[in-house]
């Protein structure tokens, strides 16, 4: 029982003694409570009373669901929150449990309890739900729906063609059935935004002289204070980051230039169309920005290339300390959206500097945000004969 003591006295301790580590722990401790880590309280915290005495918050999400034809429908079933937002497995449950333990805290600090503060982070939350959904192939929603037992022809056209190729690979529901139980939320000028919930947007502070990869293309400013546009940063490119300041950071950024015009365009190696930065006019003549070393001529192309390293500033969201999760996105993303009127390329298939022109000519086929279209491309070629033969 000493550890129950010491708990309670930490628990007793006046707020302005407890440390960051000790909120936590006690918010942890109160996810476990509140969301049941024993398996009655766990079944307590699975209805859909519990979850509303919420969630009902004025309108929302609740309110929502009772227009949807889950609320209501001609036979009678009905799906509660728990059927689409808890897993069944025990160890999935559990896993989903803790990482409510968010809930409880979001409770605390009150940030989705006005219709306001919901819709001012829906997008948030639904992107994070919808990596959720792509993480299993909405098994929930298969919990109840089977492609194996619906019935094509009672179907609409478009329903037939588009859930018959579904099934064929067992597609997730929530690729295409985005929006049935809650509203959508305003996708505003949001950039990529399933590419975020998957990758986050990167740590609050930076460890000098440490890697870090872009994950959005990112604009490049002379000065911390970035009030002039040096040029922009290409994605899942690796970084050094040398100083942060407020909320900018100072990067080395290594790459080659072809020497022609202003060689405003640094790539990531030599001879390869692989995009890293791109100066303005006025970043690539101003003297130090750009330093030049060797040079090298590409027998291909008998263009001049040469190295050159350059140290700008940049906003500091959205910069990750790994690059996998960036590509294994884009692998899912290229094998979904490629795959749709023919069996999606090997990405060994084409070389680097082939597969740009081949991946813009079909861009217009696929709903593809720019963000994403810039990470898939790279992907392609980082993934390409060029890298794959050199490994082996
Ligand atoms: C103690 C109050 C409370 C209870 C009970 C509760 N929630 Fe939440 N929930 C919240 C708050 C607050 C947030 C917003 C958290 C944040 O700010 O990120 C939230 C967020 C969510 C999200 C968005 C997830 C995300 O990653 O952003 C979903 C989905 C959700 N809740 C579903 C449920 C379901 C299903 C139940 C019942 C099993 C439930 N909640 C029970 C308070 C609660
Ligand atoms: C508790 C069981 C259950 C769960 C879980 C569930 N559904 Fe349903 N769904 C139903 C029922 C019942 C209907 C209505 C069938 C009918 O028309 O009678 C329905 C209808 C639908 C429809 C038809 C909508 C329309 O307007 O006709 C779609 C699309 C759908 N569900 C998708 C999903 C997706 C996607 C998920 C997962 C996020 C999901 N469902 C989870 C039971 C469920
Ligand atoms: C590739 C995209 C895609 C995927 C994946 C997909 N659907 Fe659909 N589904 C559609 C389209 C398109 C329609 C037709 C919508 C319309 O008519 O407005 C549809 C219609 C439906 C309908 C209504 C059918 C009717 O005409 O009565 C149901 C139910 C449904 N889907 C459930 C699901 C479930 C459950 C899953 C996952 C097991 C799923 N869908 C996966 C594209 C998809
Ligand atoms: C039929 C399946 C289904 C049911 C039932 C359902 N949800 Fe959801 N919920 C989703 C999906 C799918 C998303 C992802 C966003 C979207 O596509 O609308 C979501 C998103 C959310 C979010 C994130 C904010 C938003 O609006 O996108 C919250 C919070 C939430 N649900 C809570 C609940 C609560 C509380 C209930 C019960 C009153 C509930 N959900 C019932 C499928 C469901
Ligand atoms: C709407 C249907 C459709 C979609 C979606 C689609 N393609 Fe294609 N693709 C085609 C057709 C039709 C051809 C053959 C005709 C042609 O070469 O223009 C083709 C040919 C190709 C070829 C072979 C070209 C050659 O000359 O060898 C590649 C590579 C390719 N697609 C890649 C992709 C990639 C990558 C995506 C995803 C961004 C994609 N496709 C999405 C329809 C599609």
């Amino acid at each position: 029982m000493k550890w129950f003591k010491n708990l309670w006295h930490t628990l007793n301790t006046p707020a302005k003694y407890l440390t960051l580590g000790s909120i936590s722990l006690t918010a942890f401790l109160m996810g476990v409570i509140f969301w049941g880590g024993f398996n009655t309280a766990l079944e307590a915290t699975n209805t859909e009373e519990f979850c509303i005495s919420c969630h009902s918050m004025e309108s929302k999400p609740y309110q929502e669901l009772q227009k949807t034809v889950h609320w209501s429908n001609h036979s009678g079933v009905r799906a509660t929150c728990p059927d689409c937002h808890v897993p069944h497995s025990w160890g999935r449950k559990i896993a989903r449990k803790m990482e409510a333990s968010s809930d409880v805290w979001g409770w605390f600090f009150k940030t989705v309890n006005t219709d306001a503060k919901f819709e001012s982070k829906r997008l948030e939350m639904a992107s994070r739900e919808w990596a959720r959904f792509d993480r299993d192939d909405s098994l929930a929603c298969k919990n109840c729906h089977n492609y194996d037992s619906m019935k094509w022809e009672d179907m609409s056209k478009l329903a037939q063609k588009q859930m018959k190729r579904a099934a064929e690979k067992d597609q997730s529901c929530v690729d295409c059935h985005k929006g049935i139980a809650h509203t959508l939320p305003d996708m505003g000028t949001a950039r990529a935004p399933e590419l975020i919930a998957e990758v986050g947007t990167g740590p609050n502070s930076f460890i000098t002289g440490q890697e870090y990869f872009t994950a959005l293309t990112k604009p490049l400013f002379f000065s911390s204070n970035g009030d002039v546009e040096a040029g922009t940063l290409n994605v899942a490119t690796k970084v050094n980051v040398l100083e942060s300041k407020d909320k900018r950071v100072k990067i080395a950024i290594e790459g080659w230039r072809k020497q022609m015009g202003a060689g405003r365009v640094i790539y990531r190696e030599f001879g390869i169309n692989m995009l890293t930065a791109q100066l303005t006019k006025d970043a690539a003549k101003t003297e130090g920005v750009m330093k030049g070393f060797e040079e090298k001529e590409d027998e291909m192309t008998g263009l001049k290339w040469q190295r050159v390293e350059t140290t700008l500033w940049t906003d500091a969201d959205y910069l990750i300390t790994e690059q996998q999760p960036l590509w294994d996105y884009a692998r899912d993303t290229f094998r979904s959206s490629c795959s749709v009127c023919h069996t999606q390329p090997d990405e060994a298939h084409f070389d680097a500097n082939t597969w740009p022109g081949m991946f813009q000519g079909m861009i217009a086929f696929v709903n593809m945000d720019q963000d994403t279209q810039a990470l898939v491309q790279k992907y392609l070629q980082q993934h390409s004969s060029t890298f794959v033969k050199e490994k082996h």
